[in-house]
């Protein structure tokens, strides 16, 4: 098989690992049609194993017809340089936060064709959602195998590349959010008196559940009103909950983070 039928992963850590075990079980590749470059040697022969190709050296990458780059942001100028340059034969889809494609498409000699995707650790378990955005040099067609991509570990929107910043403080900052609240929840849980492994499993059921309807429903206002009657219990939790603030410390969120990656992008 020539490198331009190979999908290429620069980086097969956490994100490029679970994005490349969605496509092997969604069929979208053979693992043989795979070449990893991967510093870690453990990764190296977990994809192995699995009949993908490997290699330590991201140089062997060069010409591939997708390249998948999963590395920390940090680690991507080295990495690129030692690929070198590519020609606009090659598609480049990047999950790394912050870095545009303009440079993306720079560090690899300018002429690549480039999509970003931003997608969340629930990817792991093909629940993620990502946002996905045209860059430098690419298409619709380009889009469409970026969607198909990533749509084998959860779902996809399609964005526009400089609302990426504020997808990543939304969805890809968006799990911890909810795990800092799941946290709080189980001590208050804890404090009122329950169990601790009780604790546990009521507020993860409870979360998972409401997770369900909402994603059936679609309507979180109208479902908080299906729980809470006047002058009831949620309605005294609720009210708690609005007093301490809890909008507008979600919203001072959401924007701290926007900025942190708008800042990070400047380099
Ligand atoms: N995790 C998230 O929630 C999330 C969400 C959205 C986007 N992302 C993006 O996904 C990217 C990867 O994140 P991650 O959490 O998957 O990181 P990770 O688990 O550290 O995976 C990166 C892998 O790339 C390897 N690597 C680094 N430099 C390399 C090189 N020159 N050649 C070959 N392999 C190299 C690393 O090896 P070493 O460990 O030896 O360095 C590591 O195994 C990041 O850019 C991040 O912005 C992550």
């Amino acid at each position: 098989m020539t490198n331009q039928h190979t999908i290429g992963f620069l980086g097969c850590g956490n994100m490029g690992g679970a994005i490349l075990e969605g496509m092997l079980e969604n069929g979208l590749c053979e693992p043989s049609g795979v070449l990893v470059a991967e510093r870690s040697p453990e990764r190296r022969d977990h994809w192995s194993a699995r009949g993908v190709r490997v290699s330590d050296s991201p140089r062997d990458l060069a010409g591939v017809g997708t390249l998948l780059v999963a590395v920390k942001p940090q680690s991507f100028a080295e990495a690129a340089k030692s690929i070198g340059s590519l020609d606009e034969s090659t598609m480049v889809l990047s999950v790394m936060a912050g870095i545009d494609s303009s440079e993306i498409a720079r560090a690899f000699g300018g002429r690549v064709r480039v999509v970003r995707a931003m997608p969340n650790t629930p990817c792991a378990v093909g629940a993620g959602i990502s946002a996905v955005a045209i860059g430098a040099h690419a298409g619709r067609d380009d889009l469409r195998e970026a969607i198909q991509l990533m749509g084998t570990v959860g779902r996809v929107v399609e964005v526009g590349e400089s609302e990426l910043h504020a997808v990543t403080a939304v969805s890809g900052s968006g799990p911890a959010y909810l795990f800092l609240l799941a946290e709080a929840w189980i001590e208050a849980a804890i404090e009122n008196g329950l169990d601790p492994a009780v604790a546990r499993e009521l507020v993860i059921s409870t979360v998972h559940g409401s997770a369900e309807l909402l994603r059936r429903d679609g309507d979180p206002e109208a479902l908080r009103g299906t729980v809470t009657s006047k002058g009831g219990t949620t309605a005294a939790g609720i009210e708690r909950l609005e007093a301490g603030a809890i909008r507008e410390a979600m919203s001072t969120a959401v924007r701290a983070a926007r900025e942190r990656s708008e800042e990070l992008g400047r380099g």
